[in-house]
């Protein structure tokens, strides 16, 4: 597979790091305006670092877009004509949909909207993908590669807006909670560093449970929660101070901006 990243920054360069990790490509180009910050992985023999899009898509088979959203239709416009058949078109990019991206290249491209976030680069997004229907084949393709990278959902493009608050913001508002466990963890006696490894992983035994059994967290908790014990103290007093309410509003408020942003761009 030979794959090109256009916009090589904070998400292309980790979906960069997953890919050369997982050793499924032939060869990868990372573009960028400006490449000084690339030079580190020139030494990767896969790796082609180039400010010059055309070159890249036209040695390449699967092309990831990866710049920010104001970016995206100049990028198109500017190399519609590099674009062929052969290519499958995934774009990352926050609310731009299939529709504006198919009325600057054309309808005849298959395209698929992709929406992992920042964990790609361990091999561990949870990524929701969407297409047009030009596509079974090159969804295939997208899927293989953000399987080799993690979990992938198929959605329709309606819930787009809503996987990036849940999978891309997902993963600030995990790092909230993994962080404020920690900081619990040092008032109750343990130094920096071992506080945040009892958060992290207590955090990944949790996720694993219920990834590996299929149980619902309910039955889990109640595994835990012997009848006036400490844990259900715990958990009372911290729903009393509203911890899935407030996570519900928060996710809700974030929903409500970035549908916001849509209906302004
Ligand atoms: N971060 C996340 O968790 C996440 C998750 C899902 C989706 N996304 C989406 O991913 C996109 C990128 O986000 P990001 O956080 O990675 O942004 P970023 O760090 O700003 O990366 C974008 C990169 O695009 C490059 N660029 C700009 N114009 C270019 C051009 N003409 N040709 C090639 N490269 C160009 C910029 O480098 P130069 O200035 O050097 O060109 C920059 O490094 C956004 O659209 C965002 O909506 C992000």
């Amino acid at each position: 597979m030979k794959v090109v990243i256009i916009g090589a920054g904070n998400l292309g360069l980790s979906i960069a790091k997953g890919l050369l990790s997982s050793n499924s490509i032939s060869s990868l180009y990372l573009t960028k305006r400006h490449i000084n910050s690339l030079e580190g992985l020139k030494s990767d023999k896969k790796v082609t670092i180039t400010s010059d899009n055309a070159l890249a898509i036209t040695n390449s088979d699967v092309i990831i877009f990866a710049v920010q959203p104001n970016h995206l239709a100049a990028v198109l416009r500017k190399n519609t004509q590099y674009i062929t058949a052969k290519h499958t078109l995934i774009s990352t990019i926050t609310g731009f949909s299939i529709e504006k991206i198919e009325a600057i290249i054309g309808k005849e491209n298959a395209v698929i909207r992709a929406m992992p976030n920042t964990a790609i680069a361990v091999g561990k997004s949870m990524t929701c993908i969407c297409s047009n229907e030009n596509t079974q084949l090159k969804l295939n393709t997208a899927i293989k590669i953000f399987d080799l990278l993690g979990k992938t959902l198929v959605i329709p493009e309606r819930q787009m807006q809503a996987a990036t608050v849940v999978c891309a913001s997902g993963i600030a508002f995990w790092m909230r909670l993994i962080r404020a466990t920690t900081q619990a963890a040092i008032q109750l006696g343990f130094d920096a560093k071992e506080a945040q490894e009892l958060a992290m992983y207590t955090a990944e035994g949790a996720a694993n449970l219920l990834i590996t059994t299929g149980n619902h967290p309910e039955q889990e908790i109640d595994k835990v929660t012997t009848p006036k014990g400490c844990t259900i103290e715990g958990l009372n007093e911290m729903e009393h101070q509203g911890l899935s309410s407030s996570l519900i509003r928060g996710m809700v408020a974030s929903f409500e901006k970035i549908e916001g942003i849509k209906k302004l761009s």
